[in-house]
C-alpha cells in the first residue's frame, strides 16, 4: 500500500511517500526556521501562510522524490492535530481535496502518535508493549502502548513542555531560534555541574513533569548575574546552557525508566524534537543499560516533524479500513 503522507502541524511543511507503512520512498520537510527566528518563536499567522505557499511544492517534491505519480497512491493521511490550527487546516485541506478528486481512501493522524510511531522507520523496531516518551517544543507526555491505538498516558508536563524550556531559555540568552539544537552543541562544551538548577518533581509516584520552575531558576540566575558591559563571556553561556540541559535531560531520563519499571515492562522508545538531543539520547542509553532495560531511539530526523511518521500510523488504520470523513475538523487540543 502506497501511502502520501502530509505534516503541517506547527512550522514545518512535510510530505511524504511510504510503502507499507514502513519503506520511506521520499520524506520532503521544508523549514520555516527563517521566517520565524527573528521573532525568537512560531507566529502562527505566519506559520499558515507560508504552508499554502509550501504545500504544492512540497508535495510535488515528495511525488517526484518517490518517482511515482498520484495515480500510484493508494491512501492519503494527513495530521489532523494537535498542532496550530491554522497551520493544520493547510495540510488537512490540501489532503482531503486529493482524496475527493481522486477517490482516495483518506485518514486524519494524531501528530502524538505519529511521533510514537516514527520508531517504526528504522531497521529494528520494538516489540509491543513499550514505554513511549514524547517529548517536543508542545509536549512532554510518558505512555504506555500496547499496540497501534492503544496507549495509556501515565503522565504529562503540568506546564511548559520540554521543547519550549530549550527555547525559551535559548531565547532569554539571546542564543536564537529554535533553541534546541543550539543549546545542544553550546552544553557540548560547558559544564554540566557548573550551576545546580532544581530537578522538578522527581518524586517517585508522578509521572507528571513541570518544567517553568527550572525555566524561571535559570532567568533568576542570570538576573543575579547581570550582563557585564561586553555581553556575557562565552564560557558562562555554556555553563548556564549545559547546566540547564543537565537538568531537563536528568528528570526526563529518571521518570521513563521509573514508568518502565513501575508497568514492568523493558522497551522505551523516545520520541519527538526533543528526542534528537545528543546528552539525552546518551543518558537514555547509560541509564536503560544499567537498569537491564532496551532503549529504541529514532534518527534525528524522524525525531523533529516529519511526514513519514505520519504514513506510518496512517497505513497501520488503513490497511485495517479504518478511514475519516471528508467532513473531518482539524483540532489544536485533539487528545490520544
Ligand atoms: O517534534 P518537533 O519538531 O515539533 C513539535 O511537535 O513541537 O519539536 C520541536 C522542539 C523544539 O522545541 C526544539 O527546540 C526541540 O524540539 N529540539 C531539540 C533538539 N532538536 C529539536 N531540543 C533539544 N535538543 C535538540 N537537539
Ligand atoms: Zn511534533
Amino acid at each position: 500500500m502506497l501511502i502520501l503522507a502530509i505534516e503541517t502541524s506547527c512550522d514545518d511543511t512535510g510530505a511524504a511517500v511510504i510503502l507499507d507503512g514502513r519503506k520511506i520512498l521520499s520524506n520532503v520537510v521544508s523549514s520555516q526556521v527563517s521566517v520565524h527566528q527573528k521573532y525568537g518563536g512560531v507566529v502562527p499567522e505566519l506559520a499558515s501562510r507560508k504552508h499554502i505557499e509550501s504545500i504544492v511544492p512540497i508535495v510535488t517534491e515528495a511525488l517526484e522524490t518517490a518517482k511515482v505519480t498520484l495515480k500510484e497512491i493508494d491512501g492519503i493521511a494527513v495530521t489532523q492535530g494537535p498542532g496550530l490550527v491554522g497551520s493544520l487546516l493547510v495540510g488537512l485541506s490540501f489532503a482531503k481535496s486529493i482524496a475527493f478528486a481522486r477517490g482516495l481512501p483518506f485518514i486524519g493522524v494524531n501528530h502524538i502518535e505519529a511521533h510514537l510511531s516514527a520508531i517504526f522507520l528504522e531497521e529494528k523496531p520494538p516489540r509491543f508493549p513499550f514505554i513511549g516518551l514524547v517529548v517536543s517544543g508542545g509536549h512532554t507526555s510518558l505512555f504506555r502502548i500496547d499496540g497501534f491505538g492503544k496507549y495509556k498516558r501515565l503522565g504529562q508536563t503540568r506546564d511548559d513542555a520540554a521543547g519550549e524550556a530549550f527555547d525559551k531559555v535559548a531565547k532569554l540568552l539571546g542564543l536564537g531560534y529554535p533553541g534546541g539544537p543550539i543549546i545542544d552543541e553550546l552544553s557540548k562544551a560547558g559544564n554540566p555541574k557548573a550551576i545546580r538548577f532544581p530537578r522538578p518533581l522527581l518524586s517517585k509516584n508522578s509521572f507528571d513533569f513541570s518544567f517553568s520552575g527550572l525555566k524561571t531558576a535559570v532567568v533568576n540566575y542570570v538576573k543575579a548575574h547581570p550582563e557585564p558591559p561586553g555581553g556575557y563571556p562565552e564560557d558562562l553561556i555554556k555553563d548556564i546552557v549545559s547546566s540547564f540541559q543537565e537538568a531537563v535531560v536528568e528528570v526526563l531520563v529518571k521518570k521513563t525508566v521509573q514508568a518502565a519499571q513501575h508497568q514492568g515492562l523493558k522497551r522505551i522508545v523516545l520520541s519527538g524534537g526533543v528526542a534528537a538531543n545528543q546528552r539525552l539520547r546518551q543518558k537514555i542509553r547509560e541509564e536503560s543499560f544499567e537498569q537491564k532495560l532496551k532503549v529504541y531511539l529514532p534518527s534525528p530526523s524522524f525525531c523533529t516533524d516529519n511526514a513519514a511518521m505520519v504514513g506510518v500510523v496512517g497505513y497501520e488504520y488503513l490497511k485495517r479500513g479504518i478511514r475519516s470523513p471528508l467532513s473531518l475538523n482539524a483540532f489544536s487540543n485533539l487528545p490520544l
